[in-house]
């Protein structure tokens, strides 16, 4: 695997076409960004139905789906986005973190391409790479700013202070959110994937006072206490041969859960210079979480962006448009060595 040139990077900063490639968990996805910020295409092709049957993603079926569609998937981005394999300036691709096998489809695939094309590889951190959603979102978007990630294995609130340097400044200390949602959803015998459908129910909801909990932990966002209490609740309804309503409890959870974010993060940005605030990752495809948040943002004067469906959720034009900004601002020291590999848990 070869370093980019200084020659490569002048023309870069004219015109840049990464390849992104993101294989991390259930989805197989292909991207064809312009200068960090234009998608060209953005093909995902989605395991969900292949895993609802097992009641969630089963990391040995993953990989052997991504294996099945990734050339599919590459061609089809390369089609739609009207390039030709030539005209890619390098290939950007997730190594960490999520599930082993499935990392692995995508990082061998990309080193195999670049190679091929005698292009550089960057890897990419899929975290970063959600919060680089927002680049394509907001053209101006530029850093300082803050970024509030809610996703399957992350709370964090971060000051994003560069394009590749970052403050964490609050994290989970025991569950993340979405992985909670997930639980909740399996308590209440609700399909995969557990987020959105909780959300669905909710919208016929009331609140349930019932629900034993409080939030006491100040300094970082906790989760474990409100998924036992939904558990605790649930398990005392059945002994007790009570019936559940199913949507109240979603309700109830869903509240709190936003609640904490709203109460932890807004008074940490309201004082900041930038006042911006990005939220990314699976659970801001929640609706209840960015109406809560678009209202508490307008009080205090805070400017919000939430990327649309398609970018909240794993998609590969995110890897991309990380994949740019590392290039264009670590330049040689962004480049994948060929020793490149998965990493199952990576740090931000
Ligand atoms: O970012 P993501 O796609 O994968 C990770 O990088 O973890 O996030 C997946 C998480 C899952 O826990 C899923 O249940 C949650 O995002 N999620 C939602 C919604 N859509 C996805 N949670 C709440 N409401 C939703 N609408
Ligand atoms: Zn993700």
């Amino acid at each position: 695997m070869r370093k980019v040139t200084k020659k490569e990077l002048k023309s870069f900063k004219n015109k840049c076409i990464i390849l992104g490639i993101e294989s991390s968990c259930d989805e197989t996805s292909v991207s064809i960004v312009l200068n960090g910020r234009e998608v060209l295409s953005n093909i995902v092709s989605s395991q969900i139905d292949i895993h609802k049957k097992f009641g969630g993603v089963v990391p040995e079926v993953a990989s052997r789906n991504h294996i099945m569609a990734i050339n599919n998937v590459v061609d089809e981005a390369i089609k739609t986005a009207g390039i030709k394999k030539e005209d890619i300036s390098a290939i950007a691709v997730t190594y960490g973190a999520g599930l082993i096998g499935a990392l692995m489809v995508g990082v061998n695939y990309a080193k195999a391409l670049s190679e091929s094309l005698d292009i550089p590889l960057i890897a990419v951190n899929h975290i970063r790479g959600h919060i680089a959603a927002n680049y394509i979102i907001d053209k101006k978007l530029k850093p300082p700013f803050y970024s509030l990630v809610v996703s399957g294995g992350h709370t964090a609130l971060l000051e994003i202070k560069t394009y590749t340097k970052q403050k964490m400044l609050l994290t989970t200390l025991d569950d993340a959110i979405g992985e909670t949602f997930d639980k909740v959803a399996r308590v209440l015998k609700l399909s995969y994937p557990g987020g959105p459908n909780v959300e669905r129910l909710a919208k016929n909801g009331k609140n349930m006072i019932a629900l034993n909990y409080r939030d006491n932990k100040k300094d970082n966002f906790s989760y474990s206490g409100l998924k036992t209490a939904v558990l605790n609740y649930v398990n005392n309804m059945l002994n007790k041969k009570e019936e559940i309503v199913v949507a109240d409890v979603a309700y109830t959870f869903q509240t709190l859960a936003i609640k904490q974010l709203l109460e932890k993060v807004i008074p940490i940005v309201k004082k900041s210079r930038s006042k911006t605030l990005v939220i990314c990752g699976g659970v801001s495809a929640n609706n209840y979480l960015k109406e809560e948040f678009k209202k508490s943002c307008e009080q205090n004067k805070i400017k919000l962006i939430v990327p649309p469906l398609n970018l909240c959720t794993d998609n590969a034009a995110m890897i991309a448009s990380e994949g740019y900004f590392k290039l264009m601002n670590e330049k040689t020291a962004a480049c994948a060595d060929s020793d490149l590999v998965a990493v199952s848990s990576l740090p931000l």
